[in-house]
């Protein structure tokens, strides 16, 4: 396997799962700069090759490495990476648009995609989709929400979903007023009461962006219109998901709130693994309960229900938009309530496009993230 931002949340659990079970085996490991990790990671898992995305700390890394790795360094390593070690599956954990052709590599290669990184898919999920298809290859979700979509699908036909339930926890700012919200600091923001996450999706998930970007990924993955995808608050993050089918069976997926149960099911399927983790302890749960998103949050989840509806290159101008403006917000260069603004301003102005190309969505993600940059600055 070849894990892209092993450095990360995602790609540390997922060496976690790799390490508790006999067998799985790592070829590739990748970080954007993080090259003391990735040298530990190194020695730990014994890889074929590594990639660090940014070429600077390449002389540091390359001493600590016994002589026989590979390393691939700066601008499309990870593409290298993919490519030169040929992997049986890919899992990326990479954040962001940086994340979007190492994945299509991997579907040239013929791996199967077990994809954290949800960007992808936003951006330019009419060009992953199509290509894996083409290629055999499964796109398995990671994301705890599609990971449990995906085991819910399989108790029906899909000529018998009536549509699917997203949970979502509500993020560091679930129960502030919408004008403090507006104005919360990053360290509130990262404040996440449920998961333990990298920065940027646990920003996206105070603003709930985050679903938004799922209510995309689901689309694409699952083959849903709009009207198929509703998202409900649902505060303990039990309940991962869940698909009501035409006889009106609700089938939902409980786990505890961590990426370990997902990562496996996808590292493994079509298997189910031997885990000996503890599992959910219904009674001392107690109560799981579940509301409508108050308004604040509804306005930012109908940016992925509009990016479905607008289709072209909407998903990537969203994607870009917020990359950027999270990004901004990270630096303290704006509060937290302009994040969601910037992106509708962006997906207002969305370029039109003659054709659906690769290319045209790439750019689509630069030109958002340089409108959203032009107007912080
Ligand atoms: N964390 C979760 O629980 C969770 C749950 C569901 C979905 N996801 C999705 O999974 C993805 C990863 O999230 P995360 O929370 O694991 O993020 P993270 O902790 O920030 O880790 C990101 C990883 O990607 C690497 N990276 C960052 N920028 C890169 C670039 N430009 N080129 C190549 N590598 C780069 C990082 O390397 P360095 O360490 O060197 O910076 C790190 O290894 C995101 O798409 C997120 O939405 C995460």
């Amino acid at each position: 396997m070849a894990i892209l931002g092993s450095t990360g949340s995602i790609g540390r659990q997922t060496l976690e799962v790799i390490q508790a079970s006999d067998n799985l085996e790592v070829c590739a490991l990748t970080a954007r700069n993080n090259w003391q990790l990735l040298a530990e990671q190194a020695k730990q898992f014994s890889p074929q090759a590594l990639a660090l995305a940014e070429a600077a700390g390449v002389t540091k890394l390359a001493p600590l490495l016994p002589p026989d790795i590979r390393v691939f360094a700066g601008g499309g390593a990870l593409d290298q990476l993919v490519r030169a070690t040929q992997p049986d599956v890919l899992l990326s954990g990479v954040v962001g648009a940086a994340g979007l052709t190492p994945a299509l590599a991997g579907i040239e290669c013929g791996a199967a995609l077990a994809l954290a990184n949800k960007e992808a898919l936003v951006i330019a999920g009419a060009i992953v989709m199509p290509a894996a298809k083409k290629a055999g290859v499964d796109v398995l979700p990671v994301d705890s929400e599609h990971s449990a979509i995906f085991q819910c699908l399989a108790s029906g036909k899909r000529s018998e979903v009536r549509k699917v339930v997203i949970t979502a926890s509500g993020g560091a700012l679930r129960d502030w007023d919408d004008q403090a919200a507006a104005q919360a600091g990053v360290e509130d923001a990262l404040n996440h009461p449920t998961w333990q996450m990298g920065r940027k999706i646990t920003i996206d998930s105070a603003t709930l962006i985050n679903k938004a970007m799922e209510v995309v990924e689901a689309h694409w993955l699952f083959d849903l219109s709009p009207d198929e995808i509703e998202v409900i608050l649902h505060p303990e993050s039990i309940v991962h998901s869940c698909v009501e089918f035409c006889d009106g069976s609700v089938i939902a997926q409980m786990g505890p709130p961590n990426m370990a149960m997902p990562i496996a099911y996808a590292l493994h399927y079509p298997d189910r693994a031997d885990r000996r983790d503890t599992p959910l302890d219904l009674p001392s749960l107690g109560s799981l309960t579940f509301r409508p998103l108050p308004p604040r949050c509804r306005r930012a989840v109908k940016l992925g229900f509009e990016a479905i509806r607008r289709g072209g290159v909407a998903g990537a101008v969203v994607n870009g938009a917020n990359e950027a403006a999270v990004g901004a917000f990270l630096d303290g260069r704006i509060r937290l309530g302009r994040i969601v603004e910037l992106v509708e301003d962006a997906l207002d102005r969305t370029p039109a496009v003659d054709e659906v190309t690769l290319d045209a969505l790439i750019e689509a993600d630069a030109w958002a993230q340089q409108q959203v940059t032009a107007a912080v600055a």
